[in-house]
Order: structure tokens, then C-alpha cells, then sequence
């Protein structure tokens, strides 16, 4: 699949198989995250991968927006350093990096911010001076994907030219 193509059909999806991901694959993904470029190189993050059931589970039950984690084949939570003041960038460059790398292979993914942080920062050990930046869930998708279009504005409700307010008119 060429990029292009990948970055405007990949979709957020939150079902997954039962289906493993092949180890491969897996690898991919996290090598993608490798490759991802932090401001001034800092690679200040660490990832969890989670990929056992009462793990999952775990993960389900410490968050608030993303329960349909516990379905997913493995999931990955994302810490950056808060000190870096760049470090949310960094850590929004890594998730799509990581979720176009997943789509290409026909492997799909979601995430989600909202956790219960003391839950999660216990549950799964860790320390006060990461930051959770968000939690993706991977896995071969339940139902066969439909090819439907997003729902997105258009670019003129979005874009201005040279200033702040100008929309293109042509
Ligand atoms: C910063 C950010 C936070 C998000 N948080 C959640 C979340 O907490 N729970 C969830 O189910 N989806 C979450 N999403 C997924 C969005 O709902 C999804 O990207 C959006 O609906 C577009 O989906 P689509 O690309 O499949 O059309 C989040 C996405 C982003 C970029």
C-alpha cells in the first residue's frame, strides 16, 4: 500500500479477532516506533506491551474511554518525559507511525487517553515521571472493514491562505 493511500483509508477501529498478529508483524510495528523522530532526538519514551488477557483486562478496567481494550490481540501504552516540552508531538508522530505501519499489514488499531492514572500507574508499574500519553490497541479487525469514507471537514472549513480567516474562494 503506498503511503498516500494508507494514511486516507486507515481508520480508528475498536473490535478486534481473535486472531493472533503474527510475531512479525508485531516486530514492525515496534520497529516503526523506533525509527520515529523525537525533537532533538531525545528519544526520551518508553512502551509497554501488554499482550497477556487478565493484562488487557487490567488495562480495560483502569480506563475511562477505552474499555474495548481487553478485545484487542495486544496493546501498547505510550510514555513520554513531560520535561521535554515537546514530548506530546512526539508522542502523536509515534502513534500514527505505528498505526499506519499496522494498517498497512491489515492489522487495526485504536486508542484512548482516558485513565484512571493511580490504577494504571500501579497496575502496571509505573513511575511519576512519565507521562501517559495515550494507549493503542492492535489486532485483525472483527468485521470485514467497508471501505467507508470519514467523516471530515472539508478543507476549506480548515485551510486559510497567507493569513489567519482567508478561505480559499475558488
Ligand atoms: C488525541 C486522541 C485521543 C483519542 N482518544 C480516544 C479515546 O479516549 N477513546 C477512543 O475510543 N478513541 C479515541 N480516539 C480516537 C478518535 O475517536 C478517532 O481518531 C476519530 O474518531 C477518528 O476516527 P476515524 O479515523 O476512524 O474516522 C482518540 C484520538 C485522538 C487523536
Amino acid at each position: 500500500m503506498d503511503t498516500y493511500e494508507c494514511i486516507i483509508t486507515k481508520l480508528d477501529i475498536r473490535e478486534y479477532s481473535a486472531q493472533d498478529v503474527p510475531l512479525e508483524i508485531r516486530q514492525r510495528i515496534l520497529e516503526a516506533a523506533r525509527s520515529t523522530g523525537t525533537g532533538l532526538n531525545t528519544q526520551h519514551w518508553k512502551f509497554i506491551l501488554v499482550e497477556k488477557k487478565d493484562n488487557l483486562k487490567k488495562l480495560s478496567e483502569d480506563s475511562t474511554s477505552g474499555s474495548w481494550i481487553a478485545g484487542a490481540n495486544f496493546a501498547i501504552i505510550v510514555l513520554t518525559n513531560p520535561k521535554y516540552k515537546f514530548h506530546l508531538i512526539d508522542a502523536g508522530r509515534v502513534l500514527q507511525n505505528m498505526q499506519l505501519t499496522a494498517w498497512n499489514y491489515g492489522i487495526v488499531s485504536g486508542l484512548f487517553t482516558g485513565v484512571i492514572e493511580e490504577k494504571l500507574r500501579s497496575d502496571f508499574k509505573i513511575p511519576k515521571e512519565m507521562h501517559i500519553s495515550t494507549i493503542i490497541g492492535f489486532g485483525y479487525p472483527l468485521r470485514m472493514l467497508t471501505g467507508k469514507r470519514k467523516n471530515r471537514k472539508s478543507i476549506n472549513e480548515f485551510v486559510y491562505y497567507e493569513n489567519y480567516g482567508i478561505s480559499n474562494l475558488i
